[in-house]
């Protein structure tokens, strides 16, 4: 179907006569690993599938295959007279819903748009004036509609060149700025203020505060069976009768005394807030240790986090035993005569384990898949799933992610129809859970499958995975969030769609269960994933190296007003207003009649993002609050705006002034 003559090199568009270039320099020459592109990677004179350059029909000798979003920068080092291309969608991908639209930037400034682009259509041509440009960068878009089977071709992709030869440059590289102020040496009590425990069950709660230490709590009136270790701000012992209860918290020290609320719910529904806490599996993959989990718990104290809010400390895969693992360790029976899960040679002594966290006011988090084995191949739950739930128990876990894995093979065995078998293991392992005499947060972790908002709090969950492994896609943080926010309807307390987790600061690469190693997200990237996770009221779980802390990691993990905002008792996921070409707005209600706005920018050149009020819903005056920099910024009527980074977003709270 494909025309068989190639576009070739001798069809080059001649050069205007005035232009005195010497050389043609081909894009595909150039360093490609420098593309940073959302599926596959960037290729030599071929599409990103490997075949042949192709758009409409026409085929390309020459060219780069990429695949939206792409981006790559170039340094034309002052000697580049013209950027030429053809520029279309890949003739090879498969779906009609494939569209792109191509930009290019100089210096900063938008150059030249495609416009959308769909598969089929001919493709556009290039022909640009970079003279005297310095920075350039090539950008592919998904056009607004996801990235699925978006190929994109810079077919005949070249400079013509008078000097320097352009070369592909890593992005820009941002300063790193520091937001949130530093806690004060006063007290502060901060979120959650709200918490759900059921009857009977033991009960653990530390008080999250800020400021400096030695400090005294109270905690009046507390309910029978609970006490309060006044030095600590830890409430312990068994949670009280069916009620609600709201206990009067202090905190002083020094430098003052702070004041706040806890409302202990005692009834049927955990979760009342999104978990917070940290998993290990973006760091420590299949090496994680019994050291491992304790350091982080030891460090969830030490670095601020537990002040804020952070809580669960969660082993994900790999602490069962496998029966193959290049790790010996880590290799032995499922199982003992019994049927009892046995932990693998990195995990001696989970009570001691569990007690180690608990000691520290915390809980803690295991994991394991309802099939035969797990995603990692380590044991798994099948037909020992009573045996294994009240395993978690006396092992003193206080959370459990429950990962289909393997399972599928189970359920392609099962003749009932697909939505009775997405539900199943959950039914089944939801109910052993609710039996169990310890609180169980149960994290459904089956990537959206059968719209697992719509049924995950029905069959005993916290919270569900909404989409698959973050970790793969990282640089579509937006993407995955605006997706996410789609199922806002379904949240409310206790029952929470979860985008996985927080990876910023140090995190192994998800391709290949890497190393821990700087996180590829700019610094603005980075305050966007904080800013959209609470906005959502999304699970906060950190999932990077807890022994490599920076001070920029803390910053944007441990901002207790955007937390606040996380963990409102609304239990609101932020609604999605969007504003111009690559600018959005994400609104959420708060439990005080107030509001939170934040305003992104998923485009690569930094914008002022304006939200009027029609767009937003509001009416008249609000006192306004920038949460990052925690500073009053006055009163807003008629709209928000703020100059917004290169995929950034700030955050502000609303109250409505008379
Ligand atoms: C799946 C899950 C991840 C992680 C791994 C462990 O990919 O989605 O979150 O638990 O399994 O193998």
């Amino acid at each position: 179907m494909f025309a068989t003559v190639l576009w070739s090199a001798s069809l080059l568009f001649a050069a205007p006569a005035s232009l005195s270039a010497a050389e043609t320099v081909w894009l595909s020459e150039l360093d490609l690993t420098m593309f940073r592109q959302s599926w596959g990677e960037a290729q030599r004179d071929r599409s990103v599938t490997g075949k042949t350059l192709s758009i409409a029909g026409q085929a390309y000798e020459r060219g780069v295959g990429t695949h939206a979003r792409s981006v790559v920068w170039l340094d034309l080092v002052g000697g580049s007279e013209r950027f030429l291309a053809v520029v279309g969608v890949d003739d090879a991908t498969t779906s009609d819903s494939a569209s792109l639209a191509f930009q290019i930037a100089g210096d900063g400034r938008k150059l030249w748009d495609s416009g959308v682009l769909r598969r089929g259509q001919p493709a556009k041509t290039v022909d640009l004036e970079v003279r005297g440009v310095r920075s350039l960068m090539l950008l592919v878009t998904d056009a607004g509609d996801g990235v699925s089977y978006d190929h994109a071709n810079w077919a005949q992709a070249r400079f013509l060149v008078s000097g320097a030869r352009p070369r592909t440059v890593p992005a820009p590289v941002e300063d790193v700025v520091i937001l949130t102020p530093k806690p004060g040496p006063a007290p502060r009590i901060n979120s959650p203020r709200v918490t759900g425990c059921r009857p009977g069950n033991p009960f653990l709660f530390r008080i999250p505060a800020q400021g400096e230490r030695p400090m005294t709590f109270t905690a009046n009136p507390l309910p029978a069976g609970l006490t309060l270790d006044a030095d600590t701000g830890i409430l312990r012992g068994t949670a009280p009768a069916r009620g609600e209860y709201v206990v009067n918290l202090s905190a002083r020290n020094r430098h003052g005394t702070a004041q706040s609320t806890l409302r202990i719910v005692a009834g049927d529904t955990l979760a009342l807030t999104p978990t917070m806490g940290w998993n290990h599996w973006y760091t420590h993959y299949d090496r994680i240790t019994d050291r491992l989990m304790r350091e982080a718990a030891d460090v969830m104290v030490s670095s601020g986090m537990a002040d804020v809010g952070y809580q669960y400390v969660s082993i994900d895969d790999c602490w069962m035993n496998a029966a193959k693992h290049a790790d010996p360790l880590r290799v032995g029976p499922h199982r003992d005569a019994e049927g009892n899960l046995l932990p693998n040679k990195h995990f001696p002594d989970m009570n001691a384990l569990t007690e180690h966290i608990h000691r520290l006011g915390l809980k803690a988090g295991t994991y394991i898949s309802p099939g035969p084995r797990t995603c990692a191949g380590f044991a798994g739950s099948w037909q020992h799933e009573a045996r294994d739930a009240r395993q978690f128990a006396d092992w003193g876990f206080d959370l459990l992610k429950y990962d289909w894995c393997s399972y599928g093979e189970i359920a392609a065995k099962d003749p009932d129809p697909e939505l009775v078998k997405f539900k199943k293991p959950y039914v089944l392992m939801g109910r052993l859970l609710q039996e169990q005499p310890r609180d169980i947060v149960l994290n459904l972790c089956q990537y959206g499958m059968g719209d697992v908002w719509k049924w995950g709090a029905e069959v005993g969950g916290h919270s569900w995975r909404t989409a698959g492994d973050l970790g793969f896609e990282l640089d579509r943080i937006f993407e995955v969030a605006l997706q996410n926010a789609e199922h806002r309807d379904w949240q409310r307390p206790g029952a929470w769609n979860d985008p996985d987790y927080i990876q910023i600061g140090y995190i192994g690469n998800a391709h290949g269960m890497g190393q821990p190693r700087p996180c590829p997200l700019t610094p603005s990237e980075q305050y966007s994933f904080m800013s959209l996770w609470c906005l959502m009221a999304s699970p906060l779980f950190f999932s990077g190296d807890m022994g490599r802390l920076d001070e920029f990691t803390v910053n944007v993990l441990c901002n207790p007003e955007l937390i606040e905002v996380n963990q409102d008792p609304l239990g609101q996921c932020g609604r999605v207003v969007p504003l111009a070409d690559e600018t959005f707005a994400m609104v959420k209600d708060l439990a005080d009649g107030s509001k939170a706005v934040g305003l992104f920018n998923r485009g690569e050149f930094p914008a002022t993002v304006t939200a009027t009020w029609p767009a937003l819903g509001f009416e008249g005056r609000y006192r306004t609050r920038d949460l990052w920099r925690q500073q009053d910024v006055g009163f807003r009527q008629e709209s928000l705006a703020a100059p917004v980074a290169r995929r950034g977003g700030a955050v502000f709270r609303l109250w409505r002034a008379e």
